[in-house]
């Protein structure tokens, strides 16, 4: 198995996991009800992301704090629902790559759903 190397990995990984957590039991009704994704919109800014986070290509320019939050609002985020979401992310990762950016993918995964449920639940304050 290799590493996370170019933009063309993310992007596997991307749709992978988004194979996966559109039909999620526990969260992939936000995806489908809660906001209506278009995909086509949507997944090249998640690899923007990514790209950015992994590889320091300036690539994603927005804010992913806003989104959840008004999502929040609609239909509340818990700790359970990002457990659910880091641990279909960390599995699709070891199921494809394995080595430091692989890693650092997962450990970011972490970082940010913690920041980002603490933003949330003070930004909406609930
Ligand atoms: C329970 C956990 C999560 C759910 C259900 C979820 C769901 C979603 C949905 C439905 C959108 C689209 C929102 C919209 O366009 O209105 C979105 C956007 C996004 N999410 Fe999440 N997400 C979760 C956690 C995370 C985490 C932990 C990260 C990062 C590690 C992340 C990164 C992003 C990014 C970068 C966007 C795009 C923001 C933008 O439009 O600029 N999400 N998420």
């Amino acid at each position: 198995m290799t590493d996370i190397q170019s933009r063309a990995d993310i992007d596997q990984l991307i749709h992978t996991f988004y194979e996966k957590i559109m039909v999620d039991k526990e969260i992939g009704y936000f995806f489908t009800e809660v906001v209506k994704l278009d995909l086509n919109h949507h997944l090249p800014k998640i690899a923007d992301f990514w790209e950015t986070t992994l590889f320091h290509q300036a690539k994603y320019k927005g804010n992913p704090i806003t989104p959840h939050v008004a999502m929040h609002e609609k239909s509340p985020m818990t700790q359970a629902h990002f457990d659910r979401w880091v641990k279909v992310f960390c599995d699709t990762i070891d199921d494809l790559f394995s080595g430091a950016k692989a890693e650092m993918a997962k450990q970011r995964a972490h970082s940010i759903a913690t920041v980002m449920l603490i933003k949330i639940k003070t930004v909406s304050n609930s």
